[in-house]
């Protein structure tokens, strides 16, 4: 069985014979904290190969509750001396850390320096286990299962590992948001950017104002293919996710070690908000009634009035968003505070009695005002900003956050101003752009951006200080879904190039140029059976399918320059 491990482990001794098989005697030991992971093995492993991967019996994981088929007391009087997996924490091992063992005779023991480094190493047994571990059910009568005796040492290069996907101007239903997490896991990837709120639709309940989604959810019609095409998609389209949905992806996500960090973007993007409540955009300057949730891509001019009244809806919205994602495992919350446009603020009255009110500089100076009211709410609140890197214009608050999208020049900045950075710059991990210049990729958008191209992005930009790059807290891919209409769309943009992403953002890889990119597809090999296994809906390396064509819909030409969708 090949191991062929992605993201490729720090180190890797042994892989000789005899190894150890699991088979249907093999229990599981889990050390307390390990709990979830022990599920997890079994919900996954257990159903894929049909092996009961009971609790040992007096481990912890009898006491949780949690326990699978074929878990009876007395379990272990049926299983040999060392038929098992031990699930161990380690404080000394780093906390994202984990030391996986198979010994023979022994089985396998995963040691983690945290409950999340268990899960981590959970996941490389997975891979080692071969493709036929990827799926929900056996597919093979006597699988070989048969793993090499080996030790593996690993960890994360950085702690912010992650992937934002815009479920706005495409509604994820909440099944196929659940599934992304699991792809996320099955990547080591443990920060998922859950960008909520847009001009094209508002995605998440808010109790106290109902309309945001009533009305805000609700597109009449949509723009098919890039900005410039003339097709419409006709169909009223939308949705949204209740509270209890949001509650059960943050639950679905920490029990995978996945921090969420929720977006809820002001003061631009902000139209679909407007639509449902017209008093919180720019009254003085056009009529707020008149707007309905944005049926097209591009920047929009209807950003949020800068008014006492608009500070207090938002409160209210941020109120009940840090009681959905608690501060556990949302110590982030994003602002958004990208491509507000400043016409209207330049034109309303209002606007500019409030820079003159507030002394600020200028349109620029009432952004800043804006975000950085926020911060202080956020922090009052034991919780930390974070924003696109145009909050950075104007002024930004010490403890403030940024992810530098418009290149590397943000990141750079900000890290060196002292501010906490996530690189996720367009020109390289933005996923939505084409992943080849060919003539079938469907509806395509961007910068051209290989497999190869992102698995040669540095996330810590050339030249920083080494104080400034301590800043650089990791890095994400960036998800826009404009031209995605369902999730094999997404699929076929986010995959195979999150597999790249995943090793960029995990393992020690030397300088780009270096890169062992054909040893990185020989090992991709193994990886593409294991998203078939997975069913994820990839673009082959030969270029698309018939089907995931989409002749006739416009995307956005080569040439000029890559401009917003
Ligand atoms: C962005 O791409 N507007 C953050």
């Amino acid at each position: 069985m090949p191991m062929d491990l992605i993201p490729a482990p720090r180190n890797t001794r042994g892989a000789g014979r005899p190894g150890f098989a699991p088979d249907r005697d093999t229990t599981i030991t889990a050390a307390p904290g390990t709990e979830n992971t022990a599920r997890w093995l079994r919900t996954t492993l257990g159903a894929a190969f049909g092996l009961p991967l009971a609790p040992r019996a007096g481990s912890a994981t009898g006491a949780d509750g949690a326990a699978g088929p074929g878990s009876a007391p007395g379990a272990e009087s049926t299983t040999r001396a060392g038929n098992t997996v031990e699930l161990l924490i380690d404080p000394d091992l780093e906390p994202e850390g984990y030391r996986l063992s198979v010994t023979p005779g022994h089985g396998i023991r995963v040691t983690g320096g945290s409950a999340a480094g268990v899960f981590w190493g959970a996941q490389t047994l997975r891979q080692l286990l071969g493709p036929e571990a990827f799926r929900h059910a056996p597919v093979s009568a006597e699988p070989d299962l048969e793993l090499p005796a080996l030790e593996i040492e690993d960890g994360p290069r950085f702690s912010w590992r992650g992937l934002m996907l815009d479920v706005s101007r495409h509604f994820m239903p909440k099944d196929d948001v659940l599934r992304y997490l699991d792809l996320l896991a099955a990547h080591k990837l443990n920060v998922f950017h859950f960008h909520l709120t847009d001009d094209q639709g508002w995605r998440v309940e808010i109790k106290r104002h109902p309309r945001l989604t009533e009305v805000g959810s609700w597109r009449s019609r949509t723009k098919y293919g890039h900005r410039a095409s003339e097709l419409w998609d006709e169909t009223p389209y939308g949705g949204y996710y209740t509270q209890d949905d949001i509650r059960e992806i943050v639950a679905y996500a920490a029990e995978r070690h996945i921090s969420v960090v929720p977006e809820i973007d002001i003061p631009g993007h902000s139209q679909a908000a407007i639509s449902a409540y017209p008093e919180l955009g720019n009254t003085d300057v056009i009529d707020t009634t008149t707007l309905s949730v944005w049926d097209t891509w591009g920047i929009n001019p209807n950003v949020l009035a800068p008014t006492d009244s608009t500070l207090r809806f938002f409160e209210g919205v941020f109120e009940e968003i840090l009681e959905l994602f608690p501060a556990t495992t949302s110590p982030f919350i994003h602002v958004g505070g990208d491509e507000c446009l400043k016409d209207q603020w330049r034109k309303s009255p209002t606007a500019q009695a409030r820079i003159a009110e507030l002394g600020v500089a200028g349109e620029d100076g009432l952004q800043a005002w804006f975000i950085g009211h926020f911060d202080t709410w956020l922090t009052e609140r034991g919780r930390r900003l974070i924003g696109w890197d145009e909050i950075l214009e104007g002024g930004l608050p010490q403890g403030a956050a940024v992810s530098s999208w418009r290149g590397y020049a943000g990141g750079v900045a900000a890290a060196e101003a002292g501010h906490d950075v996530v690189m996720c710059p367009e020109q390289h991990v933005y996923l939505d752009h084409r992943q080849h210049g060919g003539p079938d990729e469907p509806m395509p958008i961007g910068f051209i951006r290989t497999l190869e191209d992102v698995y040669r992005f540095e996330p810590v930009p050339p030249g920083l200080s080494e104080e400034a790059a301590r800043h650089i807290l990791g890095t994400q891919a960036n998800v826009w879904t404009e031209v995605m209409q369902n999730r094999a769309r997404v699929d076929y943009q986010v995959f195979p190039r999150l597999a790249a992403f995943a090793e960029v953002a995990w393992s020690a890889l030397p300088a780009s140029a270096d890169r062992d990119f054909t040893e990185f597809e020989r090992r991709m090999t193994t990886h593409y059976a294991r998203l078939d296994a997975l069913g994820v809906d990839y673009r082959p390396p030969g270029g698309p399918l018939p089907r995931q064509q989409r002749p006739g819909i416009l995307g956005r030409p080569l040439e000029g320059p890559p401009p917003n969708v």
